[in-house]
């Protein structure tokens, strides 16, 4: 597959097996080494690379970025940070002058996620930082650079232009493009923002055989407000999404901000996040939540399933071969919903157990609930029995310890790396009383211990 693409403001074009990730190809096909790999699985950002297409810059990590994606779009790699006479950019100038670099080795992925915050204007450092990792500098000085650096001019050379590229048939344009090449290949594997299918080349070292790209489906990657309900399309980002979240489900878009990292929300999608029926998959359980519906497409038939019933089994999904999802819509207001996520680490985790929360209260009596758990099974799933132990009664602290046991009834949880099944169990029962809480004012900060 040739693929057509701005390197350091250069245009390059490239014939390679379409699974070759970008961070090989630099380091070994041109030799460019600043980009660095760390844990070549999206974890640590020292591969960070600067992407550029219509919508704008953002960073991502270069291991599990395949070729293909890079199609049509501008990459600016450390190396390109710098200006074409050797000129620092001014992030560079605040890392020297704030003494944030040690060993060095994540400096290359550091500066880059800083010179494209500086790009775009952020400020929201901890978060746009939260995906490099840095084992001996400390973060202080580092996000004093990036402070440094907020109201430096930005240098003319990081305004990239694409270029001109043809139609790919890896690469489709449009949906109905994509449902035609699917429905003519069902064994072949959908890549969306690959942060899952990436690690299955980097780490299980697969051969995907026939493969397809949807980075370039623009239909899949609307949100369209429709009456009292939001349609996300399957190839919106975690990123994207965050705003409209933001707007309308506040405690929904907590649990997309802490998603992966700044690298990981740029390129993971919703549609990939729900089709890969990963039973700690942070969107699910808030979807299930939500009550929301699954649009699924194959070839030209189109059919809805309900989030609950898609998700079969560990490992199942309602999905037909050659079928893929196109889109899901949520309500657009739910003000008592809830989604707590518990992790090891508070930034760039997957969770251990996510709980989401939407119960319906009237005159204090419980009159709808959706509860729904992530890590507490074998896929993404709804306490159905707590929620029928509540609905009808009063909600108060008596009822909700009154409906703790049968959570018992509802989840058998696993013990693994992440956490013991009794860990798991307790603290999903500590969650309903937390909702309860949090429902009557009393927010808990996770970030804050009193005493
Ligand atoms: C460092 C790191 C941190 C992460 N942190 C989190 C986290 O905090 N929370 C979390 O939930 N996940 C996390 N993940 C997991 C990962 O982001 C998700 O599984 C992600 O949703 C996958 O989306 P994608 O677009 O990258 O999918 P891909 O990797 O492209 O695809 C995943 C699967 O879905 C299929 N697929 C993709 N799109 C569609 C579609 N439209 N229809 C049908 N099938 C489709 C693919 O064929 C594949 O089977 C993390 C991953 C990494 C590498
Ligand atoms: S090498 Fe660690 S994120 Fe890429
Ligand atoms: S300076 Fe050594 S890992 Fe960051």
């Amino acid at each position: 597959m040739t693929i057509r693409f701005s390197l350091n403001g250069e245009t390059v074009e490239v014939d390679c097996p379409p699974t070759t990730t970008l961070l090989d190809w630099l380091r070994e096909d041109r030799e460019l080494t600043g980009t660095k790999e760390g844990c070549n699985e999206g974890d640590c950002g020292a591969c960070s690379v600067m992407v550029t297409d219509e919508d704008g810059a953002r960073a991502l990590n270069a291991c599990i970025l395949f070729m293909p994606q890079l199609h049509g779009k501008a990459v600016r790699t450390v190396e390109g940070i710098s200006g074409p006479l050797g000129e620092m950019h001014p992030v560079q100038n605040a890392m020297v002058e704030n003494h944030g670099s040690q060993c060095g080795f994540c400096t290359p992925g550091f500066v880059v996620s800083m010179a494209v915050a500086h790009l775009g204007g952020r400020r929201d450092h901890d978060d746009v930082l939260a995906g490099n990792l840095c084992r001996c500098t400390g973060y202080a000085p580092i996000v004093k650079a990036a402070e440094a650096a907020e109201t430096q001019p930005i240098p003319g050379w990081m305004h990239d232009k694409t270029p001109e590229s043809e139609t790919n048939l890896l690469a489709p344009e449009t949906s109905d493009a994509l449902a035609a090449w699917y429905e003519a290949h069902p064994d072949g594997t959908l890549i969306a923002g690959a942060t899952d299918v990436g690690l299955w080349v980097t780490k299980g070292l697969k051969d995907l055989g026939d493969v397809v790209f949807l980075h370039r489906c623009r239909d899949l990657q609307t949100i369209q407000d429709q009456d009292d309900t939001l349609k996300i399309g399957a190839g919106v980002t975690m990123a994207a999404l965050l705003p409209v979240l933001r707007k309308h489900h506040p405690s929904y878009a907590e649990l997309v901000r802490r998603y992966g990292s700044e690298q990981v929300r740029q390129a993971a999608t919703i549609g990939g996040n729900v089709a890969n029926g990963s039973p700690i998959g942070d969107n699910p359980p808030a979807l299930l939540a939500l009550g929301a519906t699954l649009h699924l497409r194959k070839g030209d038939t189109r059919r809805t399933v309900k989030t609950e019933d898609f998700f079969i089994e560990y490992g199942k999904q309602d999905r037909q071969p050659g079928e893929f999802v196109e889109a899901i819509t949520i309500p657009k207001s739910a003000p008592a919903l809830r989604c707590y996520k518990l992790s090891k680490r508070f930034d760039q985790d997957i969770s251990a157990l996510c709980g989401c929360f939407n119960v319906a209260i009237e005159n204090n009596i419980v009159t709808d609930a959706r509860i729904a758990f992530g890590g507490m099974a074998g896929v993404p799933k709804r306490a159905t029995s707590v929620e029928s132990g509540l609905i009808g009664k009063e909600w108060t602290e008596n009822t909700i310890n009154a409906v703790l046991p049968l959570f018992r009834d509802d989840f058998t949880p696993l013990s693994d790396m992440r956490a013991s099944a009794d860990y798991r169990m307790v603290t999903a029962q500590n969650l309903m009383l937390r909702y309860f809480h949090d429902l009557s004012g009393n927010t808990v900060s996770v970030l804050e211990v009193t005493s």
